[in-house]
């Protein structure tokens, strides 16, 4: 049964691979990042492995507080339920060794 899945930073890395498989099996993906350029094309690559014709895209950068009730606040007023939320907006930042 298809569920409603919001992934937190999918236009990019893990999210967006994540994304991709989860609209091929069929679920209905909810992108979201900071950038509408991004998502835009993040939404293009979803749609060429699902046949999903409402495909959301929501911008918002988790840093800025304001940004993070908004985007919540959105979500809410679409859905009246989300059956998983992915957290995984994020950067990776490696330690840079000095030797
Ligand atoms: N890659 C690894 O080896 C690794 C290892 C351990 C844990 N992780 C964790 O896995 C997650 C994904 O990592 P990744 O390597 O796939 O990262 P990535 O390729 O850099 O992608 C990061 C995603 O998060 C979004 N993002 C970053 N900062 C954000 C902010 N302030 N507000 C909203 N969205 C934001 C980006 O959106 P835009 O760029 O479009 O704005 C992008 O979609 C992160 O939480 C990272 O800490 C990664």
């Amino acid at each position: 049964m298809p569920k409603t899945i919001l992934i937190t930073g999918s236009t990019d890395g893990i999210g967006l691979e994540t994304a991709k498989m989860l609209a091929s099996l069929g679920h209905h993906v909810l992108l979201h990042g900071r950038n509408l350029a991004k998502l835009k094309a993040a939404k293009n690559k979803l749609s060429a492995v699902s046949s999903d014709q409402d495909i959301e895209m929501y911008v918002a950068d988790l840093s800025l507080m304001h940004n993070v009730e908004d985007f919540a606040n959105t979500i809410a007023e679409n859905h009246s339920k989300l059956d998983v939320l992915i957290n995984n907006a994020g950067v990776y930042n490696a330690s840079d060794p000095i030797t």
